[in-house]
């Protein structure tokens, strides 16, 4: 046993085209330990959202061994895998994905209710809670479009929370915001970091991966550590 939350050996992926098959991933190697917040850059097509899938068990690699929490994700049927995705996993993603007619509270309440470990009695109050950390407790009953981006933002990543995941993965948390909405969702990304989460940001943007404390590159399907000077380059 290891108290890495994710490691990865070897994995590789193609997709099928009719041009032949496009390999995306090329035998990709990573660990990621508990409360380590780390962060993926690379250019467009570079494979990045595919890894993210493969870590998030929303797609399978081909090859290669994958193991979250310990556990080897490969021989486990699609149950055993929606109940890993909901326990360990929490998504944030850059266009939020909230349910445009639910309410805050009732979108909070979407992954608690495929989580078999909470009772219904607890919904109430583990969604007071998730908001108060993200400072939107006033804001249960309003409907996502009346609220700004990073508000939505911030309630995404609450959902993100509400089943208390063993890593959080953002996928262009900051994308779609402006820079004073995405230093504050960098912050507070970087308060839950402190408190202990791991999370794992993909990002094309390198002031969100100077806020983390290890980042890789993505170039054509191949993943390697970011040296310190090529954090001042745009990717
Ligand atoms: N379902 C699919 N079928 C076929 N090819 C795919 C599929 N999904 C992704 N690809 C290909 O895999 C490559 C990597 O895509 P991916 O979405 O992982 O890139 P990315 O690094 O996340 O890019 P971006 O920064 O633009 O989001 C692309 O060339 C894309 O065409
Ligand atoms: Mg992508």
């Amino acid at each position: 046993m290891n108290n890495n939350v994710i490691t990865l050996s070897g994995l590789n992926k193609s997709f099928k085209h009719q041009s032949g098959d496009n390999p995306v991933l090329r035998q990709i190697n990573l660990q990621i330990k508990t409360g380590e917040m780390i962060a993926i850059l690379g250019a467009s097509g570079s494979g990045k959202s595919t890894l993210l899938s493969i870590l998030g068990l929303l797609d399978v690699a081909d090859t290669g061994n994958y193991k979250l929490c310990n556990q080897d994700v490969s021989a486990l049927s699609a149950y055993q895998l929606s109940q890993l995705r909901n326990q360990h996993i929490g998504w944030v993603f850059q266009n939020f994905n909230l349910i445009a007619d639910m309410t805050v509270a009732e979108n909070l309440a979407v992954p608690l209710r495929y989580n078999t470990a909470v009772n219904p009695a607890q919904y109430a109050e583990r969604i007071n809670n998730v908001l108060t950390l993200v400072g939107l407790a006033d804001r249960s009953s309003f409907y996502p479009d009346e609220l700004s981006g990073g508000q939505q933002q911030r309630v995404a990543i609450a959902r993100a929370l509400i089943c208390e995941p063993d890593i959080l993965l953002c996928d262009e948390p900051t994308g779609n915001l402006d820079s004073s909405n995405a230093a504050k969702i960098m912050s507070l990304l970087g308060d839950l970091h402190q408190k202990g989460k791991t999370i794992l940001i993909i990002t094309h943007d390198n002031s969100v991966a100077e806020c983390c404390e290890k980042a890789y590159k993505m170039h054509d399907g191949e993943l390697s550590p970011l040296e310190d000077e090529e954090y001042k380059r745009a990717v």
